[in-house]
């Protein structure tokens, strides 16, 4: 396989026969003609069930896993959605303490309805994971660097004692992508993507995707979610997710350098109490990080050194940073998580997120200082 700087390079570009055009241009078309002997001589029928834009994606995001197969959706949470309905009613999932929110609330408010049972373990402890495995245990839920403190799991262990459990392992690799963590060759399961942070890359998609190491039922399960349960991603944000992608490798290159910088100030700042960051020898999940990741990623949060005020006072003197939720976006983004978290959440109310983008890291620095020494 060529280097996955290079499959993303070329994502979405297959020169159109009609046209010669480098760039594959986008199938929006909702459904296909049938031929006179009933047959539908191209494969596609109705875009919900299979469209050539999205499929191109899909082969794309299934290569650069390693995987065996690929479904993309309407958002991260339709695929986190598809991916629980998959499940059976009394089947038990084990969610990591520190995952994205919304997964916490979904299983929470939609699918505790549904006689799921969920236990949440903090994935860092190999013995609180073994203690928290039932007979019924049928999926295991990690994010790694978690969010939003970015702690670490070592996943080819926690993988091995999903195995001995008979427990699927899904890893939702928003924050890594592909170049930076491949779940899979750790052991894992599944893969999930929010499509719409690093890999489309430029703050104007929502999509997700859920990639398999095996096309086995219960992926067929999760497809059936996407065609039939009509979560499909829309072939327009499909081609927009791969124009964003052809342009991964460098900006990952860059937004990882410039945190890595950041973190560094921030950990030898006398305002900050505590920087979350797996690139700094301090932090404690740094050396399976260096296992197990090519590069420390975009993301870093840090505890100002005071009170709840202070910290939302240091989001609101930023000038280059942009207040706002999600990530991966070229423009650096900093947020005051406890504040859109539920109140049982566990973040730190000092603690400050940053999603680094592609500023000059002088122009992020000097933001952040100025904002700090205020
Ligand atoms: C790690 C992670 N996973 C999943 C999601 C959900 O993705 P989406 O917003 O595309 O539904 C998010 C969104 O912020 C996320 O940060």
């Amino acid at each position: 396989m060529a280097h996955p700087e290079t499959l993303l390079a070329h994502v979405g570009c297959t020169p159109d026969p009609a046209t010669g055009a480098v760039v594959t241009p986008p199938v929006l078309s909702s459904t296909f003609e049938r031929s006179a002997d009933g047959t539908y001589p191209h494969g596609y029928l109705y875009s919900r069930l299979g469209n050539p834009t999205r499929d191109d994606l899909e082969a794309a995001l299934t290569d650069l896993e390693g995987g065996a197969a690929c479904a993309t959706f309407a958002s991260g949470m339709a695929a986190a959605a598809a991916v629980l309905q998959a499940l059976q009613p009394g089947d038990h999932v084990i969610l990591a303490d520190d995952v994205y929110y919304g997964v916490r609330k979904l299983l929470a408010d939609v699918f505790a309805r549904w006689d799921l049972a969920v236990t949440s373990v903090d994935l860092t402890d190999l013995d609180a994971l073994s203690d928290a495995l039932r007979p019924a245990t049928r999926l295991i839920w990690a994010e790694t660097p978690s969010n939003p403190l970015l702690k670490i799991t070592a996943l080819r262990a926690v993988a091995r004692q999903a195995r001995a459990a008979g427990a699927y392992l899904l890893v939702d690799g928003t924050w890594t992508t592909p170049l930076l963590q491949r779940p899979l060759d750790l052991g894992a399961d599944l893969v999930l993507h929010s499509i719409t942070k690093y890999l489309s890359g430029h703050s104007d998609v929502l999509g997700g995707a859920v990639i398999a190491r095996t096309e086995n039922a219960f992926f067929e399960r999760i497809r059936t979610g996407q065609t039939i349960g009509g979560s499909a991603l829309d072939p327009f944000s499909a081609w927009l997710a791969m124009r964003g992608m052809r342009s991964l490798a460098a900006r990952l290159r860059m937004q990882c350098a410039t945190a890595r910088r950041l973190a560094e100030m921030l950990e030898a700042h006398d305002g900050v109490a505590r920087v979350y960051y797996p690139g700094l020898p301090s932090h404690p999940g740094h050396a399976v990080a260096r296992r197990q990741m090519r590069d420390f990623g975009g993301m870093l949060s840090f505890e100002v050194d005071g009170t709840t005020d202070d910290a939302m006072a240091v989001a609101a003197r930023v000038q280059v940073f942009r207040r706002a939720t999600s990530l991966g976006g070229t423009e650096s983004l900093i947020e005051h998580r406890a504040s859109i978290e539920p109140p049982e959440s566990a973040t730190p109310p000092t603690l400050l997120r940053c999603s680094i983008g592609l500023e000059h890291a002088d122009d992020l620095e000097s933001d952040l200082r100025q904002a700090l020494d205020a």
